[in-house]
C-alpha cells in the first residue's frame, strides 16, 4: 500500500482529499498544525471511509518538526495543501504568509531531497493568472504580477517547486484550482470558515442559514452579461479526485516532463447572480441579496480550459453546479 502524506489533511481541500486517496486505497498520513482546522475533523474522515488517518500535529515552518517527521516516516508522494489562504488578510500580513507558505514549502522539499524522496503534488491557484487575456484560461496564459501576497506565494510556489526539479530530479505537479465549493455528500466534512466568510459560497450558506443577515452581491457593472463577476466553481469532491489523478500519473511515471501544471475547473464559468439563482432553486431557499460596490482586486471574470486536464490527467469533472450548492446547504444545515 502507497503511503501519502497530506499536508493541511484537516483543512478543505485536504480533508476531502483524504477520503478519496483513501477510497483509492492508498494509507493516507496527514500533517496538520490546526491553526485553521479541527481535530474532529480526523474522526469525520473516518465516518465515511471507515479508517482513521495518521496523524501528526506538526507546524511545518518549525524546520526541527519537519525533520522529525521524515526521520520517522517513509513516504512514496507528498500533497502539500498547508497553507495560510485568505487574499486580504494576506496583505495586512505579508511575511507571515510568506513565512509559513514558502517555509514549510522549502522544508519539506529539502527533505524530499535529502531523502531521496519523489511525486510532489502542490495546491496552487488560478489567481497566478490575474485577469486573463483571452477565456477559457489554458496552461499556456501569462502568469501575471500578483494582486495580493497570497497570490504571490502561489506564483513563487510553483517557481521554488519547478527549480528543483531541474536540480534535483524531483517530478511534482502543481494543480490550479478555480473556485472550489460544496462538502461531502455524507455531510460529515466540509468547509469551516473562521468568523465572517471571505468567500461567496459560505456566505451565500450562512445567509440562507441566518446566520448573516443579507448576502452583498460585489459590483454589478462588470463587463459580464448580467454585469456581476463570473468564476468557475468546481465541487471539492471533483477537486480532490484531480489529485488521485495526479498522483497516479506520478506514480506511474507517466509524466511529460518532471514539472507540470494542470488547471482545475469545471470549464464553465457562472456569475455571481447566476450561483445566487442556481442556490435558490437547488435548495428552495429564498435569499437576502443586494448590490453592493465592488470588492477591491476582483477580476471579472475566470474561467478554466480544461483540456489538458482532461486529457493527460485522464480526469473529467463529474458533479453539477446544483449538486455542489446542494451538498453547501446540506454541510451548513449539519453544523450547530
Ligand atoms: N462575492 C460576492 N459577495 C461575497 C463574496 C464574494 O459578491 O460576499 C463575489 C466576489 O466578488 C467574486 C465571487 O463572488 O466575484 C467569488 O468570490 P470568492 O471570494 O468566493 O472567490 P475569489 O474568486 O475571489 O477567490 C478565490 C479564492 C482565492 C483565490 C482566487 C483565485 O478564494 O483563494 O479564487 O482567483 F486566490
Amino acid at each position: 500500500m502507497k503511503k501519502i502524506l497530506v499536508t493541511g489533511g484537516l483543512g478543505f481541500i485536504g480533508s476531502h482529499t483524504a477520503v478519496e486517496l483513501q477510497n483509492a486505497g492508498f494509507e493516507v498520513v496527514i500533517i496538520d498544525d490546526l491553526s485553521n482546522a479541527k481535530l474532529e475533523v480526523l474522526n469525520n474522515i473516518s465516518k465515511i471511509t471507515g479508517k482513521t488517518p495518521e496523524f501528526h500535529q506538526i507546524d511545518l515552518k518549525k524546520k526541527d518538526q519537519v525533520v522529525a517527521f521524515f526521520e520517522n516516516n517513509t513516504i512514496d508522494g507528498i500533497i502539500h495543501f498547508a497553507a495560510f489562504k485568505a487574499v486580504g488578510e494576506s496583505v495586512q500580513k505579508p511575511l507571515e504568509y510568506y513565512e509559513n507558505n514558502i517555509g514549510s514549502l522549502v522544508y519539506l522539499l529539502q527533505e524530499m531531497r535529502d531523502r531521496k524522496l519523489d511525486n510532489f503534488i502542490f495546491s496552487s491557484s488560478c489567481t497566478v493568472y490575474g485577469q486573463a487575456d483571452e477565456l477559457p484560461i489554458t496552461e499556456n496564459a501569462p502568469i501575471k504580477p500578483a494582486e495580493s501576497p497570497y497570490g504571490n506565494t502561489k506564483q513563487v510556489g510553483e517557481e521554488i517547486i519547478q527549480d528543483t526539479c531541474k536540480a534535483n530530479g524531483l517530478n511534482a505537479i502543481a494543480l490550479r484550482y478555480f473556485n472550489p465549493i460544496g462538502a461531502h455528500e455524507t455531510a460529515n466534512i466540509g468547509e469551516l470558515p473562521l468568523g465572517v466568510p471571505q468567500n461567496l459560497i459560505p456566505y451565500v450558506t450562512q445567509t440562507a442559514a441566518g446566520i448573516r443577515e443579507q448576502l452583498s452581491v460585489f459590483g454589478d457593472d462588470y463587463n459580464t452579461p448580467d454585469g456581476t463577476a463570473i468564476r468557475d466553481y468546481i465541487h471539492v469532491v471533483d477537486l480532490a479526485k484531480a489529485h488521485i489523478a495526479a498522483l497516479n500519473r506520478l506514480l506511474s511515471k507517466k509524466n511529460d516532463t518532471n514539472f507540470e501544471v494542470f488547471n482545475v475547473g469545471t470549464g464553465k464559468g457562472s456569475s455571481v447572480l447566476e450561483i445566487v439563482k442556481a442556490f435558490e432553486k437547488a435548495t428552495n431557499q429564498n435569499l437576502n441579496y443586494k448590490i453592493v460596490e465592488r470588492r477591491a482586486g476582483d477580476i471579472t471574470a475566470a474561467y478554466a480550459d480544461t483540456t489538458i486536464a482532461n486529457e493527460k490527467l485522464n480526469w473529467k469533472t463529474e458533479k453539477t453546479l446544483e449538486e455542489a450548492l446542494l451538498s453547501a446547504w446540506k454541510w451548513q444545515t449539519n453544523q450547530v
